[in-house]
C-alpha cells in the first residue's frame, strides 16, 4: 500500500507542474513521479522520500513514461469477458479446505524477519532471494511441467517473481493475473529504518504463496494461462508492476482480469474495501460475487486515491484490474510503514478470508 489519500490541492501543496513542463530536462538521477493524471515533476531521491513521509500517493513513471499519458492506453480486450455467474463453487470449496494458516503465519514470521524488504537495500534483495526459494518449495521445483517460475529483472536489484501455470487454452496471449508486492518501507528512514511489513504487503505476499501451494498440491490446470506476480518497488512508486505491465503490453498479452492482494490481515474494521476508482466496474462487481459467495466477510465501496496499489499499473496499460483492501480505504491498519507493522497485528482468521477469495477468482477466472 503507497500512502495515504489528500484531499488538499497537491499542485499548491507540493507546487508540482503540469504535464505541459514535465518534460523539463530532468538532472541526473531524477525520477518522473506523477500524483495525479494531470500532474508531474522530475524529483530527486530526497524529493520522493519527502512525499513517502507525508504519506502522498504517487506513481513512478520514470520508466513508462511514453505510456503514462495521462488517459488509459488502449489496449486489446480480452475475448473472454469477466464472468456473470459463478459455475465452480465445488472445485473452489474443496481447495478452501487445503488453506494451512499456521504455514501461512510461519512463512510470514521469517518474512517479516529481514530488516526491510526496501528495494535498493541488502535485505530487499535476500528476502526476495527467500521468497523466491519458498516459491520453487511450493511448486515442487517444476515437479508439474506447466508451473514455471520465473524472476523478472529491472533496473534496480530487487527482481519481481512470476509464477505461471501455462492453460490448456490455445488462447497462448489470454491470461488471468493475481498480484501483490514483496518490498516494505519505514516512512520515517526509507532507505534504512526497521520495516517488517507484515500486513504491508507480507499478507498479499503470503497470500498469494499459499494459493500456489495448494493449486499445485491439487495439480490444478488452468484453462486460461493463470500467474501469480509478486512485484518489487511498489512502496517507491509501483515500479515493479509498472515494469511487468510495460512488458506484457508490448507483448500483446491480452489479460481477462488482474486482481491485487495488498494489505489483507488486519480486521479493525471487519469488512473488505471494495476499491472503484482506477480500477474496472465490471470487475469490481464480480469480486462482488466472489465475496458474497465464498466468504464469511462482506465489502464496502471504497476509493483509494491514485496510484495507491499495483492494479494501478496495470489500470494505466488499459487492462481491466481490482483491488480487494482490508478495509474501506483510512479505516485501515495504522501500523503500515512503522516498525509496529508486525505478525501480533495480523488476524489471521480474517487474512485467511483474502486465501479463499484469491483461490476463487483464481479457478472462476481462469476457466469458460
Ligand atoms: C526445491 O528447491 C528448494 C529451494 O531451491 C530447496 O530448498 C528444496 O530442497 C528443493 N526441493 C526438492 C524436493 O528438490
Ligand atoms: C508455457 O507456454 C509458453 C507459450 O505457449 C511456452 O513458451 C512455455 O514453454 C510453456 N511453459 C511450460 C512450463 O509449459
Ligand atoms: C510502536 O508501538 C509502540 C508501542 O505501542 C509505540 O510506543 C511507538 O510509538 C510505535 N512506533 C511507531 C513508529 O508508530
Amino acid at each position: 500500500m503507497l500512502g495515504k489519500l489528500l484531499s488538499v490541492g497537491l499542485a499548491a501543496l507540493l507546487s508540482i507542474s503540469s504535464v505541459a513542463s514535465a518534460t523539463t530536462a530532468p538532472a541526473p538521477g531524477a525520477r518522473l513521479i506523477a500524483t495525479s493524471d494531470t500532474e508531474r515533476q522530475w524529483m530527486t531521491e530526497s524529493q520522493v522520500f519527502d512525499l513517502i513521509r507525508r504519506d502522498v500517493h504517487f506513481r513512478d513513471i520514470s520508466d513508462i513514461e511514453e505510456y503514462a499519458t495521462g488517459a488509459v492506453v488502449p489496449t486489446p480486450q480480452a475475448a473472454m469477458p469477466i464472468p456473470t455467474s459463478l459455475e465452480y463453487q465445488a472445485e473452489v470449496v474443496e481447495l478452501h479446505q487445503s488453506i494451512d494458516m499456521h504455514r501461512y503465519l510461519q512463512k510470514l514470521t521469517t518474512f517479516t524477519s529481514f530488516h526491510t524488504r526496501y528495494y535498493e537495500s541488502p535485505s530487499g534483495v535476500e528476502s526476495t532471494m527467500w521468497l523466491l526459494e519458498e516459491i520453487n518449495a511450493a511448486t515442487q521445483n517444476g515437479t508439474l511441467p506447466y508451473v514455471e517460475v520465473e524472476t523478472f529483472e529491472h533496473r534496480f536489484a530487487q527482481p519481481s517473481i512470476i509464477v505461471r501455470f501455462n492453460g490448456t487454452s490455445k488462447r497462448d496471449k489470454d491470461i488471468v493475473i493475481l498480484g501483490s508486492h514483496l518490498d516494505s518501507i519505514n516512512t520515517a528512514s526509507p532507505a534504512t529504518g526497521r520495516a517488517p511489513g507484515a500486513d504491508d504487503d507480507g499478507s498479499g505476499t503470503m497470500t498469494l504463496l499459499e494459493i500456489v501451494r495448494i493449486l499445485v498440491d491439487h495439480q490444478f490446470r488452468p484453462y486460461l494461462t493463470l500467474e501469480f506476480h509478486f512485484y518489487a518497488a511498489e512502496e517507491v512508486g509501483l515500479l515493479g508492476s509498472a515494469g511487468v505491465a510495460k512488458a506484457y503490453y508490448e507483448k500483446g498479452t491480452i489479460v481477462r482480469g488482474m486482481s491485487q492482494y495488498d494489505m489483507t490481515g488486519y480486521s479493525g474494521y471487519g469488512k473488505i474495501g471494495l476499491i472503484r476508482d482506477y480500477t474496472d466496474p465490471d470487475l469490481g462487481d464480480f469480486l462482488a460475487k466472489l465475496i458474497d459467495e465464498y466468504l464469511l466477510i462482506t465489502y464496502e465501496d471504497s476509493l483509494c486515491g491514485y496510484g495507491c496499489s499495483d492494479h494501478a499499473s496495470w489500470n494505466n496499460f488499459g487492462y481491466r484490474s481490482i483491488f480487494t483492501f482490508e478495509a474501506p480505504f483510512g479505516k485501515h491498519s495504522p501500523f503500515i510503514h512503522t516498525v509496529n507493522d508486525t505478525v501480533d497485528n495480523i488476524d489471521l482468521n480474517y487474512a485467511k478470508e483474502f486465501v479463499k477469495l484469491g483461490l476463487a477468482f483464481a479457478v472462476e477466472m481462469s476457466f469458460p
